[in-house]
């Protein structure tokens, strides 16, 4: 085989994997930055509480009718960029949280988390994902 059409196979193999390429590649993808300030407090407001505890902020379910607890923080051997954070808000089903028993936040492959994506403005969105995000710390060993 001439070595152009080796080449040829390996791009045309790497765009039907879609990593990066095609309709639905995240490519390009970029939020203004937000207010996590802003954002703690919308985390409560929404009641995001409820089903979430965050590491190291028991204060925040105070007073909370806690439903369940999936929690949000601490260590982690890989900080999740926005673009994972983000898709677990407005598409949860996209990746189900890691390290619960499928069936205690999950029911047919479809998330437990509530449905915000008609009662959340963008900026509440951007806002919420950054305080989200600080919660997590790197750690190798986690
Ligand atoms: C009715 C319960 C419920 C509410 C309310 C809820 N969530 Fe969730 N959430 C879940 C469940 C269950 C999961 C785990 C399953 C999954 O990954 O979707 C989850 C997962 C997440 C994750 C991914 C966690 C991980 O480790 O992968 C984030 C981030 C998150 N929720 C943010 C929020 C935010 C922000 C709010 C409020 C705007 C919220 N959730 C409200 C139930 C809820």
């Amino acid at each position: 085989m001439r070595p152009s059409a080796i080449i040829g196979i390996g791009v045309v193999s790497f765009a039907l994997s879609g990593c990066d390429v095609g309709p639905k590649s995240a490519r390009g993808f970029r939020l203004p930055d937000g207010d996590a300030a802003r954002g703690e407090r919308l985390f409560s407001d929404m009641g995001c509480p409820a089903c979430h505890e965050v590491a190291g902020m028991p204060g925040l379910r105070e007073g909370v009718d806690a439903q369940m607890t999936v929690v949000i923080g601490g260590p982690t051997p890989r900080i999740r960029n926005y673009g994972e954070l983000v898709t677990s808000v407005i598409n949860p089903s996209h990746e189900i949280a890691r390290g619960y028993e499928r069936n205690a936040v999950s029911s047919d492959g479809e998330s437990l988390m509530r449905n915000y994506n008609d009662v959340m403005t963008v900026s509440e969105m951007i806002d919420i994902v950054a305080f989200v995000q600080r919660q997590y710390q790197l750690d190798d060993e986690a």
